[in-house]
């Protein structure tokens, strides 16, 4: 594990690393477990990831925790997730504080059950100073919902008069997105296996680096995520130009 850590070129770290926690279902089932024992064992991986991300020196970490759509599953899976989520929160606020840690969470908490969302706002505010990793949560969230609510605002400026529809350019939509404070992710890694991004963060990961792996999420370690880390600074981002490009800029 420091061997592996030691192999990272500091120098060229992703600034946003976002994850898909997928298959916590799959991970309990395959041990004949109910599905919330899969939730409970995930929340393990969340702190364990966010240990190592603080510890390398990401700058971003988004975690994928509950989609628009995970709002249709079982009444009593939502309400065991969104339970496990404040219930965490609270428990591993003082060591988000001891790291550095800044939390943020995107997503629409209209939905969401009051207390969870105080408990989530307090935790905010706590870790508020941290100048470490910024942890962001995707909660409640969905990309199409979030396209859908950059396109209103944008909409009514120019009805107000405020902007003029000519000058809405990439900026202008990315400011208006609740990722606006943050870098595009570098890399996204999806764990469970299935190649799709199932409504998350579809501007942003425009030129993403693409990690998809097999592991559930239960089972995803840190040596995992340095070996993605690892990868990706064996990768040739191009954005759009050819190698020789590329090259001749360094
Ligand atoms: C990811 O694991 C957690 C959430 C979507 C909240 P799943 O619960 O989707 O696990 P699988 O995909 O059914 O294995
Ligand atoms: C994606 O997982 C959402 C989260 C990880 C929170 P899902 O399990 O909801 O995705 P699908 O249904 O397999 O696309
Ligand atoms: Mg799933």
């Amino acid at each position: 594990m420091d061997n592996l850590i030691k192999q990272i070129d500091h120098s060229r770290l992703p600034a946003h690393v976002a994850i898909i926690m997928d298959g916590n279902g799959r991970w309990a089932k395959a041990r004949s477990l109910q599905r919330s024992a899969g939730h409970v064992k995930g929340v393990e991986t969340v702190r364990k990831i966010t240990e190592i991300a603080s510890e390398i020196g990401i700058g971003y970490l988004t975690l994928y925790a509950f989609s628009t759509e995970n709002w249709n599953r079982p009444r009593q899976e939502v309400d065991t997730l969104m339970h496990l989520i404040a219930t965490a929160i609270e428990r591993e606020t003082p060591d988000l504080i001891k790291n550095n840690v800044r939390l943020t969470m995107i997503g629409d908490t209209s939905r969401m059950p009051a207390e969870v969302v105080s408990r989530l706002q307090k935790c905010i505010d706590d870790t508020a100073s941290g100048t470490g990793l910024t942890l962001c949560l995707a909660l409640s969230y969905s990309s199409r919902w979030e396209i859908t609510r950059a396109a209103r605002r944008l909409a009514a400026a120019a009805a107000a008069g405020e902007i003029d529809p000519a000058d809405i350019d990439d900026n202008a939509v990315a400011a208006n997105l609740t990722t606006a404070e943050m870098p595009d992710p570098d890399i996204l890694i999806r764990t469970g296996g299935d190649m799709r991004v199932s409504n998350f963060l579809l501007w942003q990961i425009a030129y993403a680096e693409l990690f998809v792996t097999p592991t559930f999420w239960p089972d995803f370690s840190k040596e995992d995520f340095c070996r993605i880390i690892l990868d990706f600074q064996s990768r040739e981002r191009r954005f759009g130009l050819t190698s020789e490009q590329i090259n001749e800029t360094i």
